[in-house]
């Protein structure tokens, strides 16, 4: 998954699935955290991953704060923290829990990644646990995390229930990130929308349906291309097909709805980064009648010479023409 949609997906939900992880998806998660950085790279994070099938996994779950029972259905409870052994200090500073919580959140982002849920959780006891998973007494646990595939709301208590609905909210970036010296708000605002988006409407021919009865996941790709030439022709004025001077270098698409036959499809894009020699399109796939988006997508586009074998600078005259449509 794209990282800046991966952020925005993360979410500590508690409605857990009790379909195992398999063993091959665990190992992806590991795998992150085991190339998280750490000071002079001592790696002092250490994991017990406890499934429920593990005979410490009773006294574990007893370990929990009761406002925490809804984590027992996770088929993974990890407890992580740092290893002593590896004491990491620098002057007076240690970075020992530092370090360890760097390699969670490596392992939270790939769970996220790949489709599971990671819950963090400070509410447990240490020293049943200690007991419950013969902790040795230079290991400092911080942090135990629920992993498994998402749930249904209806298993989760009301109150439970309830956390899960509040929307999640953060302080202003200037709250907590200052300019030049401490205590001078930054002023880092995330760009608005663009002034404009550009709509073409794509209509799906009887070609188009496959065996399965939709648009097949490969041709919408093609249907993304069909509104990014679109652009090209209507917005930056190309006429002729040596004047597209970009390749794609990355597509992703996430498929939200079936666009079958009779749907109307419109397609919306705009710019939302430019780099030196490239630039990012997002689109939406949507039914204009009653607004069901069928495809989010992106592309990156590196813009090309041709003649010279390797990419080029951004021009000055395409952005002025893409302007208005560049944005969040
Ligand atoms: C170290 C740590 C401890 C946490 N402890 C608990 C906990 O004991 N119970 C719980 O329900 N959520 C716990 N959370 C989840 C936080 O409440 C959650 O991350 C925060 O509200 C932000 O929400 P979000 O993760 O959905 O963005 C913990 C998170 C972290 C990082």
């Amino acid at each position: 998954m794209d990282f800046a949609r991966l952020i925005e997906a993360r979410r500590s939900t508690r409605a857990f699935s009790e379909r195992p992880v398999e063993s091959g998806k665990l190992a992806r998660l590991l795998e992150a955290a085991r190339w998280s950085p750490s000071c002079s790279n001592r790696q002092p994070w250490r994991f017990v991953v406890v499934s429920k099938d593990d005979e410490s996994r009773a006294a574990f779950e007893d370990a929990l704060d009761a406002g925490n029972g809804w984590a027992k259905r996770a088929p993974l409870l990890v407890v992580s923290g740092g290893s002593g052994a590896n004491l990491l200090e620098v002057e007076t500073r240690d970075y020992l829990l530092h370090d360890a919580g760097l390699a969670l959140m490596s392992l939270v982002y790939r769970a996220f990644d790949v489709g599971l849920i990671a819950h963090p959780m400070a509410g447990w006891k240490e020293q049943p646990m200690r007991a419950a998973l013969s902790l040795p007494d230079d290991f400092h646990p911080i942090a135990v995390t629920a992993i498994g595939y998402p749930g249904s709301p209806d298993d989760l208590d009301e109150a439970t229930r309830k956390k899960d609905d509040k929307p999640r909210t953060r302080r202003p970036i200037g709250d907590s990130v200052f300019a030049g010296r401490w205590g001078v708000p930054h002023p880092a605002v995330l760009p608005g929308p663009p002034e404009r988006f550009f709509e073409t409407a794509i209509p799906i021919r009887f070609s188009d349906i496959d065996a399965m009865g939709h648009v097949n996941n490969a041709l919408t790709l093609t249907l993304l291309e069909q509104g990014r030439m679109a652009f090209y022709v209507e917005v930056v004025g190309v006429r002729r097909i040596e004047d597209i001077d970009f390749v794609i270098a990355e597509s992703s698409c996430r498929y939200k709805a079936p666009i079958l036959l009779h749907d109307t499809v419109r397609l919306r894009l705009h710019i939302s980064d430019v780099s030196r020699s490239s630039f990012r399109f997002r689109y939406l796939m949507f039914d204009p009648d009653d607004g069901r988006v069928f495809t989010e997508a992106e592309t990156v586009q590196v813009v090309y010479d041709f003649a010279a074998g390797r990419p080029k600078a951004v021009s000055s005259e395409f952005l002025e023409k893409v302007g208005p449509f560049i944005g969040g």
